[in-house]
């Protein structure tokens, strides 16, 4: 108990009074549909706090988090400002983007509080929270029950909102990768991880993840969040200026743990030899360095964002290589930083967030370099990199830049200017609704037939 508790009420009554659906007005608000809001309403599930708020008050404790998960809960899932006074910047953790969603959506313009007027309906359950006892607690043997209050509930207090399309309009964030919520419910225990989204009763709904399957299933991956969460036009264009100004002394960086030399040959390891060797003669003299190896083992960098972020806007091109799985937060940041991203496998990104990083401008942004080239070929990343013209990689680097405001999450409620600026919510939002209205047409054609 103590302060790490009182925090965490504190955070709880702040969601609460910031929820306008709980206000009379809000309540009392005509059933007519705003203007411009046709084909956009979306009802906002009430969920008993059980499922999200009331996740919260154990923060302090939550498995397998060492320090207080609190600090990351605070400011609607922002997490606390980097430092005090902090404006845009905020330490914050991607399992936190559940809260900041529900967050945004609460002050979405088209909220409709009459479920029958609605095009989609929002569930606001924290299920990465949720998950933490099945996956790291006590809960570890029973991972395939991992939602089956929420589907309870759902299918007992007003049945009808569920049953009026077989859920196929409902939708919820997930901030993991979908593969930690994919394990077949046959196996208990599993080798890791719950089956939320491999059991019949949620097979309907769609799943916004960090990070999809390679066939998309019910889950499309959204970026993850990063630390800037601008709350108006002016913090955007500074940032913007800062980047696109900042002088590009490293060709490439790599920001993150693993692949020390003592491993069997994987992409982070051959990385990792070639930064070291610093072959500065391969490079022009605009260049100081070949390499910044921004070593980030044990998670120091986690929730440091200046340990990155000031060397990602010093380096060309930012590698991000696959670790545990293919994405990392990482390639947000450094797209943040004006940093050109280069892929190793497509499952990375160019097959993840179609919605917010579309197929047809990815070459122009990106590089993509097969690892088994690197890793079995001795393919030098630095020889495939010295090659793109100047010319090409300020172009490239231009096309990162227009796409920082598509993959930030900004500060609810942002200044009406920054609001106008369609963010990675935005974005995920519009693309869930078109995604829901043609699943509902698709299904209505076979039962008219
Ligand atoms: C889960 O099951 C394994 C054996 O199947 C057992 O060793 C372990 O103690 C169980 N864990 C919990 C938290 O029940
Ligand atoms: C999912 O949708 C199908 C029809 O599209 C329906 O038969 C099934 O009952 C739905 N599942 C749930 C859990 O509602
Ligand atoms: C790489 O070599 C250059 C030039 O010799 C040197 O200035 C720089 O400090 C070296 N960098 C590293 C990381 O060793």
């Amino acid at each position: 108990m103590g302060r790490a508790t009182d925090a965490a009420t504190v955070l709880l009554l702040l969601l609460f009074t910031l929820l306008p659906g709980r206000t009379t007005d809000a309540r009392s608000a005509p059933r007519s549909i705003p203007l411009g809001c046709t084909g956009r309403r979306i009802h906002i599930r009430d969920l008993p706090p059980a499922f999200n708020l009331g996740l919260l008050s154990s923060c302090s404790d939550y498995a397998p988090f060492l320090e207080d998960f609190c600090h990351y809960l605070s400011d609607h899932g922002l997490g606390r400002p980097t430092r005090p006074g902090s404006v845009s910047w905020h330490r914050t953790d991607p399992l936190a983007l559940e809260v900041l969603f529900h967050r945004r959506l609460l002050s979405y313009p088209c909220l409709s509080r009459d479920p029958s007027l609605a095009d989609a309906v929002f569930l606001p359950y924290y299920s990465s929270l949720a998950a933490l006892p099945y996956l790291y607690g006590s809960l570890i043997n029973s991972s395939s029950s991992h939602g089956l209050d929420l589907f309870e509930f759902l299918t007992r207090d007003s049945p009808e909102v569920w049953r009026r399309h077989d859920g196929h309009d409902h939708f919820l964030v997930m901030a993991r990768p979908a593969w930690d919520f994919s394990q077949d419910p046959e196996m208990d225990p599993p080798l890791w991880g719950t089956s939320f989204l491999e059991i019949p009763e949620f097979r309907n709904l769609t799943a916004l993840t960090l990070e999809s399957r390679t066939w998309p299933w019910q889950e499309h991956a959204i970026p993850y969040p990063t630390s800037f969460h601008p709350p108006d036009l002016a913090a955007l264009d500074r940032w913007v200026s800062r980047v696109r100004l900042s002088p590009r002394t490293s060709l490439m960086l790599f920001a993150g743990g693993g692949g020390s030399i003592g491993s069997s040959p994987n992409v982070r390891r051959s990385i990792r030899l070639e930064c070291e060797a610093n072959a500065t003669d391969a490079i022009d003299e605009s260049y100081e360095r070949v390499c910044n190896f921004v070593d980030c083992s044990n998670g120091i960098c986690e929730h440091e964002p200046v340990l990155y972020m000031k060397p990602m806007l010093k380096a060309s091109f930012c590698l991000q290589p696959p670790g545990d799985t293919p994405t990392r937060r990482s390639t947000f940041d450094g797209i943040l930083a004006g940093c050109i991203p280069v892929f190793f496998e497509d499952q990375s990104a160019r097959s993840q967030y179609g919605w917010h990083l579309t197929d047809d401008e990815f070459d122009e942004f990106s590089v993509t370099i097969p690892k088994e080239e690197v890793v079995f070929k001795g393919l030098k990343i630095t020889d495939v990199l010295r090659k793109i013209p100047r010319e090409k990689v300020e172009k490239m680097k231009e096309k990162v830049i227009e796409l920082i405001p598509r993959i930030m999450y900004r500060k609810h409620e942002s200044s009406a200017g920054l609001a106008a600026v369609k963010d990675a919510f935005d974005i995920a939002i519009e693309s869930t609704l078109l995604r829901i209205k043609s699943r509902l047409e698709g299904l209505k054609i076979p039962s008219s037939q």
